[in-house]
């Protein structure tokens, strides 16, 4: 398969058929991992630099395993020690990146549009690692994944997505490819943390989780994206659990057999409380971080093969 753009920015540009695409091949690479073997013919050649302005361990990790068992020679570039902290623009910084021939430019930015921006500046295939409220589309086939392959499909399911909808990248990204592809959609939280006009998404929206969690099969669990939020949006930590806060009896009014998801990292007693997030059949969060890196496999594989049109 051939991406339609270069680049990989959002899930917006993505028609179904390329999302099935990608997932099919990162089932492969799912495979290939849990077999211990690597590909590393795929990318040999070719230099990945991950370049993050935002924390993170999931997205980071994944991505350098991915490019590492394509045989890429992978960069982790830290912002702190680098000269951005000596006050270089995000421009600069990557036209420096780009002198150096680098392939592949991972990018993680608070600011929504910033791989964006950068994409059309760099010869590098650029891919978005999120950025601010805007998106993070490789979370959303990571979990698209590891939903197909719980489910068997995409198509008919009712997702509920859960918590901060409003600063969250990973809603964003979730609730294009769902109801691309056929999923059915609900975001459930605190009027305060559901962005208006979400409805034109094509999602419904509820306010309380008995009503958003009935008949789910799907259970999305967000944090409180607190580094995101202008004023006081929640009463209290505690409170939000209370109401907001995925425990057990909240879990009852979804389908006996709802999976649980969170994309990482949790605030257990915040979002999810423990007893969900370990438990041994409903939960799948290790599932998605371990499908983030076959996710993250494909989409190097991909626009690689995007890059060399002969390949
Ligand atoms: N889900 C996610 O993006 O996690 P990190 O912030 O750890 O990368």
């Amino acid at each position: 398969m051939r991406m339609p753009t270069r680049h990989l920015l959002g899930i917006e540009s993505l028609h179904p058929r390329d999302i099935s695409a990608l997932l099919d091949l990162a089932e492969s690479y799912a495979l290939l991992n849990r077999s211990g073997k690597t590909r590393r013919d795929v990318l040999r050649g070719r230099t990945l630099i991950n370049l993050f302005f935002e924390d993170s361990t999931r997205t980071r990790t994944s991505f350098e395993l991915a490019g590492k068992r394509l045989g890429a020679d992978v960069i982790n570039m830290s912002v702190s020690t680098s000269s951005v902290s000596k006050g270089e623009t995000l421009l600069d910084t990557a036209a420096t990146l780009n002198a150096m021939n680098c392939d592949l430019l991972v990018v993680r930015h608070k600011s929504s549009g910033a791989p964006a921006l950068l994409a059309q500046k760099v010869d590098a295939a650029v891919i978005n690692a999120g950025d601010g409220m805007h998106e993070h589309p490789t979370q959303a086939l990571l979990d698209a994944l590891t939903i197909r392959r719980h489910k068997g499909t995409l198509e008919g399911l009712t997702v509920a997505i859960c918590g901060d909808i409003a600063h969250s990248r990973v809603a964003r990204s979730n609730i294009l490819l769902l109801t691309a592809m056929g999923s059915t959609v609900r975001v459930v939280g605190p009027p305060t943390l559901i962005p208006s006009g979400i409805e034109q998404f094509g999602v419904t929206i509820h306010h309380d989780m008995a009503d958003g969690l009935r008949g789910a099969d799907i259970v999305m669990a967000l944090r409180l994206q607190t580094e995101r939020m202008s004023g006081g949006l929640i009463p209290s930590a505690r409170e939000f659990f209370t109401f907001y806060g995925l425990d057990a009896a909240k879990l009852a009014h979804a389908r006996p057999d709802a999976l649980v998801m969170h994309p990482g990292p949790m605030n257990r007693g915040v979002e999810i409380d423990s007893q969900i997030a370990d438990h041994a059949t409903r939960s799948v969060i290790r599932e998605q971080v371990e499908m983030g890196v076959a996710v993250r496999m494909a989409v190097l594989d991909v626009l690689a093969r995007t890059a060399t049109p002969n390949a």
